[in-house]
């Protein structure tokens, strides 16, 4: 197989490919002065199985993607897989106000018809790993939960698992049988796209290294209003664990007000320090 990286993943396309012991392929990607993206696929693909890996942080990352998935048929691919670490637009899946697009319906569609298989990685509006379908688009969604679950469980000693919102907690659960402990959830209340309350809720966390998993960080609000719930609760440690750390506001914002701060790199930044290259690689084997 050969493997192909979008520029928002490129070091994951080579970890992968490494584990794999496959082969990079080659491509240039541009942006002309106007803001059009522009693709070249260097290497011959004519009868050959090929997988781009791209996460999706922005339109932009998203053209990429389509061209090169387009690219690659074009040219004579056999198959063309589509792995998308994090992809964006998939907090509207459902119309909570009449008249709304449905954006996790429109790109989720899109990828599909440019390739032959699509996975991602906890799926914004998924709550459970595996093969899921959504407006008749089959797509694979691969849980890192665990993986960040051991990384900081090794760091630690009395873990207890805590979901910032039931969204998350069927995250939670999972990892907490990887890892043998309790787990629960907060009760979150989002007020606005930036702002975020807790409800009122007692946890018996004294003296326990807690362990905080949500699927995305992004501009943070979550994470502090959680923090600050369960400091009261006086915890021996609060360790932090996202899937996506978008971290809108940076990671320093985090600096003194939890224990460990850890990401994966389905984005790249500077607290990534799990690598989700392993699960892809086994995807892809399948
Ligand atoms: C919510 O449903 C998600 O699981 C995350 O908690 C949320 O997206 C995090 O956003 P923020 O960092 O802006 O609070």
């Amino acid at each position: 197989m050969l493997i192909f990286g979008g520029t928002r993943s490129m070091g994951l396309a080579w970890a992968c490919a490494k584990t794999l012991n496959h082969e990079v392929g080659k491509s240039e990607i541009k942006t002309f002065p106007d803001g059009e993206k522009y693709v070249k696929i260097s290497s011959k693909v004519v009868g050959r199985e090929c997988a781009v890996i791209q996460s999706i942080t922005s339109n932009d990352d998203l053209v990429e993607l389509i061209l090169m998935l387009d690219a690659l048929r074009d040219l004579g691919a056999h198959q063309v897989h589509a792995v998308t670490p994090y992809l964006a637009y998939m907090r509207q899946d459902k119309r909570f106000t009449e008249g709304e697009a449905l954006s996790a319906k429109t790109v989720l569609r899109l990828l599909h018809e440019l390739s032959d298989s699509l996975t991602t990685i906890n799926c914004h509006f998924l709550n459970d790993p595996g093969e899921a379908v959504y407006h008749h688009v089959n797509f694979m969604n691969l849980d890192a939960t665990p993986l960040l679950a051991r990384y900081i469980r090794e760091k630690i000693e009395k873990p207890v698992i805590i979901a910032p919102d039931k969204g998350s907690l069927a995250y939670a659960k999972k990892a907490a049988q990887v890892l043998d402990c309790e787990f629960n959830h907060l009760s979150k209340k989002r007020i606005s796209g930036e702002e975020v309350a807790m409800k009122p809720k007692e946890l018996d966390v004294k003296g326990l290294d807690v362990i905080i998993l949500d699927d995305i960080i992004s501009t943070g609000s979550t994470i502090v209003e959680a923090t600050k719930v369960i400091r009261g609760w006086h915890p021996r440690s609060i360790n932090v664990g996202c899937v996506h750390g978008l971290f809108l506001k940076g990671v320093d914002a985090f600096q003194g007000m939890v224990d460990r701060l850890v990401a994966t790199d389905t984005l790249e930044n500077p607290a990534s320090k799990v690598s989700v290259a392993g699960l892809i690689a086994a995807d892809l084997k399948r």
